[in-house]
């Protein structure tokens, strides 16, 4: 249980609080890349701030004010050019660092080569593995690290969005609670599926571990043992938003204090056989999360997860709620937060900030599924493994997949659609 003000200070996102100002010191993830291919312009929202994102005929990422600097036009009516982005008002012309390059007017009636004081806000963007990544804090900007899975070769990539309607805090609180997989996925999936008993193995054992990129948490549930790989090896947490499953990740990027956008990257390696593959374009897709009756759709795994984020409330009351064993991990996951906070207080780095390009640039984190993605499986070895041959049948993490992603997957592993 949390006071009032102690859940505030998690919560709370946007410019000038503690936590906004703690979750802007990271990378986060904002878009895919390829959403950019049809429309170059993206409006997006993040931790409270009104932006666009587009990527100008040069090739390059930018991110800023979604109001134009001269009289505050919405700049996701403008249009992308070789150097920038234009307005469509007045035709100013605003380049990723936020410089104002153009004054169409002015330049004809009274030119100044310097347009100091027009600039607009600006945040940089990078792209790594399909996904867009923007950094909102103090420069200079630390390192975008690069997770292992973004180097691995011959692989399937796909970016799932999902716009989610509570604070991001009760998402990131999921990536450390193993026991809702018995209940929210293995028994309600089965109850969905017309069981009427609650037959998933019970977790019998749970262990926390903290590290500089998050928390490691591992399991033992009935016909498992310490020899599993769910307790030699776990699962992440992956500070301060994410959550790392071995062969996907998930952020959790708040958009404002009561919405989150769901960010999802999965890879898949293509069968033996099928190399090499080389994927010029991730595709990204948005899942919808409810049906036309506008009750929650429930039958994928991560919208089942977003149906008790947002059960919880657009601000989940932590004064109410009551925290046992099985949330040893969740209070490990607050105390962390607070202690950031306060040592962000007293002027110092949050931890897990990578400064090195040479750390940055592979860096490896528990992974129960290492030589499957690395070294890859046959199909028929597909075939026998109860969880892969239903990766191949169906996407089963989101609902929704586009038929065009499908066809895209199918023809990378080789199968029948
Ligand atoms: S408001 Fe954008 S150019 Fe005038
Ligand atoms: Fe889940």
């Amino acid at each position: 249980m949390l006071t009032a003000a102690r859940n505030d200070m998690l919560t709370r996102v946007g410019p000038g609080t503690p936590m906004g100002e703690l979750l802007r010191r990271y990378w986060q993830p904002i878009a895919g890349a390829s959403e950019l291919d049809t429309n170059p312009i993206k409006t997006v929202r993040l931790m409270g701030e009104d932006l666009v994102l587009y990527r100008d005929g040069g090739g390059r990422y930018g991110l800023i004010d979604r109001h134009c600097p001269h009289r505050r036009a919405d700049m996701a009516y403008g249009w992308v050019e070789e150097t920038g982005i234009r307005c469509s008002y007045h035709g100013w012309l605003v380049n990723e660092t936020g410089r104002c390059l153009e004054q169409p007017y002015e330049d004809t009636t009274s030119p100044k080569p310097s347009k100091a004081g027009c600039e607009t806000k600006a945040y940089p963007v990078k792209e790594c593995a399909g996904l867009l990544f923007a950094y909102l804090g103090p420069l200079p900007a630390p390192e975008l690290p690069v997770w292992e899975p973004f180097t691995w070769g011959n692989g399937f990539r796909e970016i799932v969005l999902a716009d989610v309607p509570c604070n991001w805090f009760q998402c990131q609180e999921n990536s450390i609670d193993p026991v809702h997989f018995e209940w929210m996925h293995d028994n309600w999936g089965a109850r969905m599926r017309g069981a009427d008993a609650n037959a998933a193995p019970k977790h019998l054992k749970l262990k926390f571990e903290a590290f500089d990129h998050g928390f490691i948490y591992k399991r033992v549930r009935e016909g498992q043992s310490e020899e599993d790989r769910y307790w030699t090896v776990g699962r992440v947490a992956l500070w301060p938003n994410g959550f790392y499953l071995g062969s996907h990740f998930e952020w959790r990027v708040p958009v404002d204090d009561e919405n989150t956008l769901s960010v999802a990257w999965f890879f898949i390696r293509v069968p033996k056989g099928r190399e090499p593959y080389v994927q010029e374009r991730v595709p990204t897709w948005v899942s919808p999360l409810q049906d036309g009756t506008g009750r929650f759709i429930t039958s994928h795994v991560i919208n089942q997860d977003i149906v008790a984020w947002a059960g919880q409330g657009r601000i989940a009351d932590r004064t109410k709620e009551h925290l046992r064993s099985s949330d040893i991990g969740i209070t490990m996951m607050r105390g962390r937060f607070f202690e950031e906070l306060e040592a962000m207080a007293a002027g110092k780095e949050p931890g897990g900030i990578i400064r090195s390009a040479n750390e940055a640039q592979c860096i490896a984190l528990p992974n129960m599924a290492r030589e499957l993605n690395i070294e890859g499986l046959t199909l028929a070895e597909f075939d026998k493994d109860p969880i892969l041959r239903q990766r191949l049948k169906e996407f089963r993490h989101h609902y929704g997949q586009p038929p065009e992603v499908r066809r895209e997957f199918v023809e990378a592993m080789g199968i029948s659609g």
